[in-house]
């Protein structure tokens, strides 16, 4: 598993980078790893979490799995680090690696970030790189379906909101597909961004009707050039997953929000604990799917 990428020292960029039997593997070992299996580093390893963009979830779920696999977690901060005195992004890697860092977690603004880090041999696990991808976070997500119904065979997933400045959902909708799910986009056509073509649109009103997965997205304001043209209640109420709306959801239909999540506007207050919401499992697979991916890449460091 991962022998690919792990023996050319890259570490997890995209998913698409895997096979679908690569995949199944990791999640095969994150299951475990949600029901307690445990194991720990024999040898000392240590791994730096590089984040240049805010984070609540990843970071520390990123840290727990490190904690829990036993690992030494060098602490970084880009406010008080050199970066602040302009030091580039290649060199903070490349200094990390010299010190004797063995894996790499990084998240950053910048699109596919890692294409300037081909120079560093040691894994880089990434958390997430500007409107790309976010494969972490796609791995929990799919665990989290995967729990759900066994398979995501002929399942319908609608993917609902920003999808144009989230790299969540370009991860998603890729590897959904692969996975055998019918995908559906849902949201303002302007952040469709070629997603209407390659995947049927539907209105929210018809999502509900539909979906056995509604994933719901944040509006990326941090990545908006322009001026947001919506009231949070006009657009709650146009694309919003509204209590309305969720009433008239299929029986045992899930929703998803890789979050934060901005109540009240793509999703209902009192929807966001209720009994369809799987936001907090989410969360709680976080921690298990890295630490799988983090126990293959230092299978191979
Ligand atoms: N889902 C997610 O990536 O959350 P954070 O930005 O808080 O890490």
């Amino acid at each position: 598993m991962l022998d690919l990428l792990m023996n050319s020292k890259k570490g997890l960029h995209k998913l698409t980078d895997l096979t679908l039997i690569e995949i199944k593997e990791i999640l095969a070992e994150a299951e475990s790893f949600s029901r307690g299996a445990t194991w720990n580093s024999e040898k000392q390893r240590f791994v730096a979490n590089l984040f240049f963009e805010s984070s609540t979830r990843t970071k520390l779920s990123f840290e727990v799995a490190e904690k829990k696999l036993g690992l030494d977690v060098l602490n970084f901060s880009a406010e008080t680090s050199s970066v602040q005195k302009g030091e580039s992004l290649y060199d903070t890697a490349k200094t990390l690696e010299s010190i004797g860092a063995d894996v790499l977690v990084i998240r950053h603004p910048k699109d596919a970030y890692f294409e300037e880090l081909k120079g560093i041999q040691i894994p880089i696990i990434n958390a997430g790189d500007g409107c790309g991808h976010h494969p972490t976070q796609s791995l929990l997500d799919l665990l989290t379906i995967q729990q759900e119904y066994g398979s995501l065979n002929h399942l319908n997933i609608v993917i609902c909101g920003d999808l144009r400045h989230s790299r969540v959902a370009r991860s998603n909708a890729e590897i959904l597909t692969k996975f055998g799910a019918n995908v559906y986009v849902s949201g303002p056509q302007a952040w469709m961004n070629g997603y209407a073509e390659q995947y049927q649109y539907v209105t929210m009103d018809e999502a509900v009707e539909i979906a056995d997965v509604m994933m719901m997205l944040r509006i990326q304001h941090e990545r908006h050039h322009e001026e947001s043209f919506y009231k949070e209640n006009d657009y709650h109420l146009q694309y919003g997953l509204t209590v309305s709306r969720e009433k008239r959801m299929k029986a045992n239909s899930i929703i998803l929000h890789p979050a934060p999540v901005n109540r009240g506007v793509e999703i209902a207050t009192e929807l966001v604990e209720c009994e369809r919401s799987r936001i907090f499992k989410q969360m709680k697979n976080g921690v298990a799917v890295r630490m799988a991916v983090l126990k293959k890449a230092l299978s191979y460091v």
